[in-house]
């Protein structure tokens, strides 16, 4: 494969697509790691005529299993020799959901989905990532946390099976530890080639009709939300400049806005000893 192989994560809707299609027109292959065969294969239509290009593949991936991850990632490694972009832009926020839900495999999904499985996804594809001229990976957080300055990552009780489900709580504390890993990671490969960045999405339009039920007053305080955000190509258009600029070689750790600058995260996610704790605590599900 002469091209750049970048993967990203649901890129069936929303941002991940519009990514998708700019880096397929930026001249990668791209990949994109969906859940549901039939969304799955609508977008890769949309994305292949979008761009453009029939350098665009969809391949399985449900990120709130465990055995998915690994077979997606067995899949890429026979399949690919490297990896040069590795996009976790997947992720759930399901406002209609007021209960916590437990996979097949026992674990809750929000932090599966859009935490322990990315992270374990990254360590499977490292070697292929390492191969690469210049690998980058994207971890994808949330502007939103700024209004949750005080929220932990709970370490007894990350799944919620002794205190009341929050789909806003499980969904930060989700997204604040991306934050923590990427820093963790960006340690990590300092010797090396590799790069890993966070970017700190902020309001972006969503498709409404995702969300199963939702009342009308959530439906209407949507669309009020929806005035004042931005597209998802806008917010793509970060995700591309985060993997493609050449001036970014070697820039690694970093938070990013949707201006393209960087940007601070809060003091306990910069704080090494709860990075720490938050490793051990991904690691351990991934023994
Ligand atoms: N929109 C915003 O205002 C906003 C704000 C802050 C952060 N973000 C972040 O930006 C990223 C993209 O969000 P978006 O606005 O583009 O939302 P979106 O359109 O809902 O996209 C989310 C994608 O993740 C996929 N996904 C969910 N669970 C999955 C699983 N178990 N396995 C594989 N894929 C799964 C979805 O697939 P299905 O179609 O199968 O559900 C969908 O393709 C997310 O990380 C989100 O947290 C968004």
């Amino acid at each position: 494969m002469d091209k750049k192989i970048c993967i990203i994560t649901g890129a069936n809707s929303g941002i991940g697509k519009q990514s998708a299609v700019q880096m397929a027109k930026e001249g990668y292959y791209v990949v994109i790691a969906c859940r549901n065969k039939e969304r799955g294969t609508l977008a890769l239509e949309d994305i292949k005529r979008a761009a453009n290009s029939q350098d665009v593949e969809l391949a399985l991936l449900d990120l709130s299993l465990i055995s998915s991850t690994k077979n997606f990632a067995l899949d890429i490694n026979e399949r690919f020799e490297k990896v040069d972009v590795l996009i976790h832009n997947a992720a759930i926020f399901d406002i209609a959901q007021k209960e916590a839900k437990y996979t097949d495999e026992g674990y809750e999904t929000v932090w599966m989905t859009n935490h322990v499985n990315p992270v374990a996804l990254t360590y499977m594809l490292l070697d292929k990532l390492k191969a690469s001229e210049q690998g980058r990976i994207l971890t994808v957080s949330s502007k939103g946390l700024l209004a949750k300055p005080f929220l932990k990552i709970d370490l007894e009780d990350p799944e919620f099976r002794n205190r009341k489900f929050s789909m806003t709580n499980a969904y930060y504390q989700s997204k604040r530890a991306q934050v923590m890993f990427t820093y963790h990671l960006a340690k990590e490969l300092e010797a090396t080639n590799v790069t890993v960045n966070c970017v700190r999405v902020t309001a972006v339009q969503v498709d409404i009709s995702r969300h199963g039920d939702i009342s009308d007053f959530m439906k209407w305080v949507y669309k009020q939300k929806s005035k004042q955000s931005i597209t998802p190509e806008q917010m793509a258009k970060t995700y591309t400049y985060l993997a493609t600029d050449p001036n970014l070689v070697g820039v690694t750790g970093q938070y990013f806005d949707e201006k393209n600058q960087t940007v601070e995260s809060n003091k306990y996610s910069k704080d090494q000893s709860n990075i720490h704790a938050i490793m051990e605590l991904t690691k351990g599900y991934m023994d």
